[in-house]
């Protein structure tokens, strides 16, 4: 069982500097920016995201915790900020490493579509990189469904 709970500053400083860590490496990987910039990059997109941090309007940040009340990881949503209508967004999702497949993140995704309907959103999306097989996997079992897919051929 767990439980999602607003997340306080200090969790909020140490999530922002692993996730935009994490967010860069993986934009590398998939060929989207060079390694040089690539945390720079990463700071200025979620800093343009959340301009007043966890208090920003229309966005939603949880710890996730477990049973005995302990922090497992994170999970950030977006209601009223997407173009269309009743649409909101997950914006990132982790469990601690140690912590992984205890079906915490499976937990946590099912408890925010209560998040996204008590806010009157109809469908919840989702960016995933291609070479994420697990959270692929993840969201496949939930439900969600592939609406958009890039692809690239490295010229050699
Ligand atoms: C993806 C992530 C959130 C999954 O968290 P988790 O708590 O381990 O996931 P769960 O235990 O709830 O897994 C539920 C199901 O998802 C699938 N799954 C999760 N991780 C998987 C993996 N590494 N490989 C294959 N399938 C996986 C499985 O079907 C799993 O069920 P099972 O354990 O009964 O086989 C976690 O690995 C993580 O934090 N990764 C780094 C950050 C990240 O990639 N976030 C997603 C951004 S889009």
């Amino acid at each position: 069982m767990i439980t999602l709970r607003a997340m306080t500053p200090t969790e909020y400083e140490a999530w922002l500097d692993t996730s935009t860590d994490e967010y860069a490496l993986e934009k590398v990987k998939a060929g989207n920016w060079p390694a040089d910039d690539a945390k720079a990059r990463a700071l200025a997109e979620y800093a343009g995201y959340l301009p007043q941090g966890t208090a920003t309007a229309g966005h939603h940040l949880f710890t996730i915790a477990d049973a005995e009340d302990r922090a497992v990881g994170m999970i950030w949503i977006a209601t009223d900020v997407h173009k269309t209508p009743g649409r909101c967004w997950i914006y990132d999702l982790r469990v601690d490493e140690h912590q992984r497949r205890r079906g915490h993140a499976r937990a946590a995704m099912l408890a925010i579509e209560a998040v996204a309907r008590e806010h009157g959103q109809t469908v919840i999306g989702l960016h995933v990189f291609g070479h994420n097989t697990g959270a692929r996997a993840l969201y496949e079992s939930l439900g969600y469904g592939v609406t958009n897919v890039n692809m690239a051929k490295p010229l050699v």
